[in-house]
């Protein structure tokens, strides 16, 4: 299978998981874009969507599909989002399309994350890919300056302003050992508004494409 076809093999499985009637929780991206096109054929079996960005809000609508404010929601059985790596513990990297502030609120609301992934996102330890911080654009250099006391490599990400309207520093150099630490220490400089590691907060089930099949693993 190609990277594509993984990509909307896993997206197809996670249908799977919504319940009928719920609110369901989209993520952002190319591998959940496919997942909104799956979301859409069962429209009329689920109450609505919550959207973790203006892009996906927009392909929901496209689709008929109702998008309903984070506020008016108490429940979200199940949020679906890709990643940009993950572990096998179910621990990601996430931000690479730069929604991950929003992705983390959805997630946090959410019972269960499913996360779908094609085989490339799999990794022994988190870092290659470069982790996205969320920054008040005020206190960019400021925050720049900490992650380099804590060993990363930070990038302002060029031209890009996030849906909350902050810039991402993207940290290359980092090998992650500890993620879960991590993500509480990034979170705790001024100006931080998150991080991308989902960590804290991981995914319960992993639909990974594979050249064999979906692979499911969970914890
Ligand atoms: C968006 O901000 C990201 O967290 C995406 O979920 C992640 O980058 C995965 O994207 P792809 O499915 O396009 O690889």
């Amino acid at each position: 299978m190609t990277q594509d076809e993984q990509k909307r093999a896993v997206a197809a499985a996670a249908i799977q998981y919504v319940p009928v009637g719920s609110i369901v929780g989209v993520g952002t991206g190319s591998t959940a874009n496919y997942f909104i096109d799956e979301l859409a054929k069962i429209k009329h079996q689920i109450e609505g969507a919550v959207a973790s960005s203006d892009a996906t809000a927009q392909r929901l609508k496209g689709h008929g599909i109702e998008v309903l404010d984070l506020n008016d929601v108490m429940d979200i059985p199940v949020y679906v989002d890709g990643s940009d790596e993950i572990t096998e513990h179910l621990h990601m990297i996430k931000g690479g399309g730069g929604a991950l502030t929003r992705e983390k609120i959805v997630a946090a609301v959410a019972q269960k994350f499913i996360c779908i992934a094609d085989q490339s996102k799999l990794v022994e330890v988190l870092g290659n890919f470069p982790l996205p911080i969320e920054v008040i654009p005020m206190a960019r250099s400021y925050v720049a300056r900490e992650i380099v006391l804590l060993g990363g490599q930070p990038a302002l990400r060029q031209g890009f302003k996030t849906d909350n309207g902050n810039v991402i520093l993207d940290i290359y150099g980092m090998k992650i050992m500890n993620p879960v630490e991590l993500e509480a220490k990034l979170n705790q400089i001024a100006g931080v508004v998150t991080n991308g590691l989902f960590a804290m907060r991981s995914a319960n089930v992993l639909l990974l494409g594979t050249d064999s099949g979906v692979k499911t693993i969970s914890i």
